[in-house]
């Protein structure tokens, strides 16, 4: 394993060590192997950003270990920072400087050799379709083009890690699929890629392993497949309501039931499949939705499952609300 994270645990204290502290990490082990894309998932404030930064260097655990190609990267930080490319979550500026000077700058910083590095960034450039910014002054790039040229920092001149936080954050649709071949890319030159996403849809597609932390905890591990098993039902009925209408009732056949807005979405067990496009067809024939659509479970089910949140209602709530 190129990145092995054992047993990481780190709390932030007050500045004047008063009070217990955030406990943002606790007891996190995972490893990553080279060619392969790791994606770490959870709610804001999980811990997913303290832990990578860890990982790279900058911040120290207070327990566990972590190894980068076999060595201690957190006896030896400069070493980490060395091995490990980061994409960092905040929006670093480089005013002053332009796409084409920034990327090249920090391929030169990590120590590539000139040809190479300008190599790399224009076919970075010109994969991520960054082309008509290559010379905008970086004070006046938009937000996703920053972000995409901040991904272009980090994959210029890649370390044996490469880290990216959030790397698809306000990027449009259509350039998250060519940034997410370049993530596929850097695997493919051998990068063991731990990538933190909100984007569940996306991440399941794209990743190759991953990860769910609350509260500082990892409570899942393994490939979406392997997370999907563990999926008390394994169908996904999407309800559009017409205009006006509340959601209807939950059918018996129900596992979880997730009205939101305009929509309602039930994960249901596959063998009511035929029950429950039934009761969907009666509710569109009866004026209630508009159109219904019956799909796999995703990877957002699960995470919903685990992770819950206030968009999640378990049955009973749902029931209760309707009987009061
Ligand atoms: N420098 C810091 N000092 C004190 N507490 C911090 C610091 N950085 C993060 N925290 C706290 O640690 C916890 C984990 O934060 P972290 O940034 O790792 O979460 P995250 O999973 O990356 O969240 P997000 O998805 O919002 O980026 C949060 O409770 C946060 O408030
Ligand atoms: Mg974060």
């Amino acid at each position: 394993m190129l990145l092995e994270i054992e047993r990481i645990t780190k709390t932030y204290r007050s500045p004047l060590r008063r009070g217990p502290g955030t406990r943002a990490n606790a007891d996190v082990s995972l490893s990553v192997d080279a060619g392969q894309v790791y994606g770490l998932l959870g709610h804001n404030g999980a811990g997913k950003t303290t832990l990578v930064n860890q990982v790279v260097g900058l911040i120290r655990p207070d327990a566990g270990t972590i190894r980068v190609a076999g060595r201690d990267a957190v006896a030896d930080p400069s070493f980490a920072r060395q091995a490990c490319s980061l994409q960092p979550q905040a929006q670093l500026p480089i005013d002053g400087l332009t796409p084409r000077q920034a990327i090249e700058l920090v391929g030169r910083l990590r120590g590539g050799r000139a040809a190479d590095v300008r190599m790399r960034r224009d076919r970075l450039v010109a994969a991520l379709d960054l082309g008509q910014w290559l010379d905008t002054d970086g004070a006046r790039l938009s937000g996703g083009v920053k972000r995409l040229v901040s991904f272009a920092m980090a994959a210029v001149s890649p370390g044996l890690v490469v880290v990216l936080d959030e790397p698809t954050n306000d990027v449009d649709p259509v350039r998250r699929r060519l940034l997410w071949a370049e993530v596929r890319q850097l695997a493919g030159e051998g990068a063991a890629v731990l990538l933190v996403t909100h984007n569940v849809l996306e991440a399941e597609r794209s990743v190759d392993r991953l990860a769910i932390l609350t509260e500082g905890r990892l409570i899942a591990e393994g490939t979406p497949a392997e997370l999907k098993t563990g999926l008390a039902a394994d169908l996904h009925l999407e309800l559009v309501l017409e205009p006006g209408f509340p959601p209807p009732s939950p059918a018996a056949f129900v596992a979880r039931y997730r009205p939101n807005g305009s929509r309602a979405v039930a994960t249901i067990p596959a063998a009511a499949a035929g029950p429950a496009v039934a009761w969907a067809e009666q509710l569109r024939r009866s004026g209630v939705i508009e159109e219904f659509s019956l799909t796999p479970a995703t990877l957002e089910d699960v995470y919903v499952q685990l992770v819950g949140g206030p968009a999640a209602h378990s049955i009973r709530e749902v029931r209760d609300d309707r009987a009061a």
